[in-house]
């Protein structure tokens, strides 16, 4: 088993930036302590098998957009971006192992297609810089599995460190990623995750939608994207909903700067306060929270969490909220009984730490 090569890939926890990435704005996220493993070995027949989960799937490196479209489309879509960059992928056995949990708005797809570019790439000895591998795994997920997601998950997967959270800047090409140092835990603090269960994928639909208004209203502004907005082009907006959308956007990019500034002082009250305004922002003006998402940072809240909001994508999936570590289980008991009040499914609530970005297993 000597050829059998190990990455470890993290999923992430965006901390505040929401939905910034595809408008050319900031976001600041974390890598987490829950990842994937993918065990990788060449093979030269032209055949890759993919086994997670139980399951196993398999597909030929020839592989085109529309020939698959179950989970096998994360893994087969990164083989078709790579072989399109000019990666002479020529077959592999992959075996993925997860600790992260799927559909909860931790980035298990990002991990999924980042950590299969990354093993395919060193089978193959290419070598390609992880800016361009982070290109092949969104091109992945935008153009095989049909996902229109941006780039965030794939840098934060790729260029987080340990200890720290990424600001990356999308209006910069490529995305500028520098590390600003994470350590409410020196100071007392946990960053906990309530995973509500609600599958996000569900909702990709509605992604692309809004997508799709920011794109109509910087086009509307004349803008090459919709985070460089200002105030004067967000006043000129006479459609009521346009205006929510694009002041999301421009609020958010605000609270980015505010919540790096904070983070660099460790003034964890004005950065919590960040987050749970950007919470308020996503549902009332962005509207991609959801009933489950709103009572889970509510529950925070009540249980004396010093920020908390809805993380990535939306419509479902996690909260993160910041607190002292023994009021984490109150925060369970009081969003275990609100969810039970509501007939909902139990949520899962867990604590993360900043962790390093994917790397090859010794
Ligand atoms: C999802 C997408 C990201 C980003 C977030 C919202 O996680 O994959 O590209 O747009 O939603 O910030």
């Amino acid at each position: 088993m000597d050829d059998v090569r190990r990455w470890q890939v993290p999923g992430r926890v965006n901390l505040i930036g929401e939905h910034l990435d595809h408008n050319g704005g900031a976001a600041l996220p974390i890598a987490i302590d829950r990842s994937l493993l993918v065990k990788a070995r060449r093979r030269t027949d032209g055949t890759v098998n993919v086994w997670s989960r139980g399951e196993r799937a398999s597909f030929p490196v020839e592989t085109v957009p529309g020939d698959v479209s179950d989970w096998s489309a994360y893994p087969a879509g990164v083989v078709w971006a790579l072989r399109e960059s000019g990666v002479p992928v020529t077959g592999a056995d992959l075996v993925l192992e997860s600790t992260l949990p799927v559909g909860a708005g931790l980035s298990s797809s990002a991990a999924l297609t980042c950590g299969v570019a990354l093993a395919l790439d060193d089978l193959a000895g290419a070598g390609r810089p992880r800016e361009e591998l982070a290109r092949v795994a969104q091109r992945a997920e935008n153009d095989y599995v049909g996902v229109p997601t941006g780039l965030m998950d794939q840098y934060a997967v790729l260029f987080a460190q340990e200890g720290h959270a990424v600001h990356l800047d999308f209006g910069v090409d490529p995305p500028s990623a520098e590390p600003v140092p994470a350590d409410w835990g020196d100071d007392g603090l946990v960053l906990a995750v309530i995973d509500t269960g609600v599958h996000h994928e569900l909702a990709a639909g509605e992604y692309a939608e809004r997508r799709r208004e920011c794109a109509a209203i910087a086009s509307e502004l004349e803008l090459s994207a919709l985070a460089s907005i200002g105030l004067d082009g967000l006043l000129s907006l006479t459609d009521e909903t346009a205006k929510a959308r694009a002041r999301h956007v421009l609020t958010e990019s605000t609270r980015v700067r505010g919540a790096v500034t904070a983070l660099r002082r460790r003034d964890w009250a004005q950065f919590g306060a960040m987050l749970t305004s950007s919470h308020e922002s996503l549902r009332d003006d962005f509207a991609v929270s959801c009933e489950e998402l709103d009572v889970a940072v509510d529950a925070a809240l009540a249980s004396e969490a010093l920020g908390a909001r809805m993380t990535g994508g939306g419509f479902g999936g996690s909260a993160i909220a910041l607190m002292r570590p023994e009021q984490v289980d109150r925060l369970r008991a009081r969003v275990e009984a609100a969810f039970a009040d509501r007939s909902w499914a139990a949520p899962t609530v867990f604590t993360v730490r900043p962790s390093p970005a994917a790397a090859l297993l010794p």
